[in-house]
Parts: structure tokens; sequence; C-alpha cells
């Protein structure tokens, strides 16, 4: 079966879609994408996913093609047309395609791609053995709440700690950690304080993030919202990351130094299942 993804209404073979050159968000990166994680065949957190697709189009001023029950309906229809058990929904929104000139265009559609991608996220090896970061200058633009295609400072980022055979890179800003190349960061501290950075336009507004801290108040577990330094990073007892795709998942070292004992953490562990039980909740 040939994969099937989704171009401007309508779903196609993979080989068959084409996006013309002048489109915006080729020439310009001029557009804005989410990612929703599938577990067992469902759409996970979906809607706030959705919401900030909102939230990222209206502040670039285009217009969202399609109302939220639009969105689910196709999201669900991609899923099934490829059989996708576990891993991910992308779907990208460009201003559309005029002849090129920085200013926007008058009267363009916005352009629409979903693709789905497998991804084996609740068995992933990373979640038992913890993951090993470094860290990097934050090369980012100043409104990085927006969630753009432009990604170029996280291609970087990303690809240095692809050559030091980590997972993922810590971006430091002002001697603070920002956030991952594609992902939130967290510590937890000595007396057992999850933090992670408070929300502002120097991160994006993590879906996943929001989720864990409300399932770590729920358990009474001591939740800041703050931005750390690396050292104090070093210095905690465990570590972490959220995404969409990578769920909740362990930081064991920090450029090559162990963060607590340099072992998966009970803190965790609990959170990733916590994690895992409202995935499982989640209606189809
Ligand atoms: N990235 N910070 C950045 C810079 C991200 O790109 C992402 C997600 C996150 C985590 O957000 P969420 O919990 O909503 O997935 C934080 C996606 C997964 C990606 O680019 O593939």
């Amino acid at each position: 079966m040939s994969r099937i993804v989704f171009v401007n209404g309508s779903f196609v073979p993979y080989e068959e879609a084409r996006i013309p050159i002048m489109d915006r968000g080729f020439l310009f990166g001029d557009g804005i994408y989410e990612v929703s994680a599938v577990l067992g065949g469902k759409l996970i957190d979906n809607e706030a996913h959705l919401a900030r697709l909102e939230r990222s189009l209206g502040e670039i001023q285009i217009r969202n093609p399609y109302p939220a029950e639009k969105w689910i309906e196709l999201e669900k229809e991609i899923v099934r047309r490829n059989g996708l058990q576990e891993g991910l929904v992308y779907m990208q929104v460009t201003r559309g395609v005029a002849e090129r000139d920085f200013a926007f265009p008058k009267d363009v559609e916005p352009t629409v791609v979903m693709f789905t991608q497998e991804k084996n996220m609740r068995a992933a090896p990373a979640a038992q053995k913890g993951a090993a970061v470094i860290t990097v200058p934050d090369l980012r633009w100043k409104r990085r709440d927006i969630k753009s295609v432009a990604l170029l400072a996280q291609v970087l980022a990303k690809q240095a700690a692809a050559e030091a055979g980590v997972a993922e890179a810590w971006m430091v800003e002002d001697g603070k950690v920002t956030e991952g190349g594609s992902s939130t960061s967290f510590i937890i501290t000595r007396d057992g304080t999850i933090v992670t950075r408070q929300l502002s336009t120097a991160l994006l507004p993590g879906i996943t993030r929001k989720t864990v801290i409300r399932l770590a108040q729920e358990a009474q577990l001591r939740v800041e919202e703050r931005a750390f330094s690396v050292e104090e990073a070093l210095d905690a007892q465990e570590a972490f990351l959220t995404s969409a795709t990578s769920l909740v998942l362990p930081v064991v070292s920090i450029d090559g130094k162990p963060v607590g004992d340099g072992k998966v953490g009970p803190m965790v562990r609990r959170l990733r299942e916590l994690y895992l039980d409202m995935a499982d909740a989640t209606p189809a």
C-alpha cells in the first residue's frame, strides 16, 4: 500500500503530491505546522494542538483553512488511510503560492499539507535507558511561541546533537535553558520540585508540557514555572523532556555529565506512566 498524504483538499499517493516552487513556505518559511501524536490509533491531546495551530496562524495573519472539527475529520481519515497505530500526524499551513515578493500577497489560498509518520513511542529504548543531551546556544528569532516552519536554528542544533551521538540539544540563552530543539526541558530538583521554564515569546508553549504540569499537580507534585541554568540542571535529581512524539523522556546526562546518579529516576518514570494512562483513557 502506498503512503497517502493530504495536499490542498485531496488525499493522494505520496509520489503524486506536488507543491509549486513559488510556495511561500518553500521560499520564505512563511508558514506554521503542528504535530499530533497517535497512540493505539488515537490522536492524543489533539484539541490542544489544533488550538495552538489556530493561534500560530493568527499571529502571522494566515486564515485557518478549516474549523477544528474539519481538521479532526481529516486527521482521522489520514490515520485510517495509512493504517497508523503509533506515530504522528504532521500538519502544515503556508501563506500560499504567489510570485516572490516579501510582503503578503493578496487573495491567495493557504497551502495545506498533512502526512503521517510511524514512530515507536511507547516502547522507545530511550524511555528505559534515558537520553543524553548536549547544550548549544539558542540562535532563534524572538517569536518562538509561534510554531513556524522556519527551523534552521533547530536543524543546526539537532545536527550538533546527532554528531555528538545524543538525542537532543538543549538551547541556552543568557545562561538559562530555553527548551530543546524539538521538545520542552524539565528538571526535578533535589527537594522533588518539577521545574520548567515559564511561557513567553522565548519558547514554544508545549502541549505535552501543559498536560504533564496538569497531571503532576493532580498527583500533588510540586511544579515551578521558572528558568533554570545548565549548572542547576546538572545539580538536579532528575531531568526530562516532553514533546508530542517523545511523550515524557528521561534525560540522564547533559554535555557528557550525569544528572543525579545518571540513571532514570522514579519521578520521571511516574510522570511518563501518568501521561501514558491519560493517552490510554483518551476516547477514539
Ligand atoms: N516539536 N519546543 C519546540 C521547539 C518544539 O519543536 C516542540 C515540538 C516542543 C514540544 O511541544 P509539544 O509538546 O507540543 O509537541 C517544544 C515537534 C514534535 C516537532 O517539531 O516535531
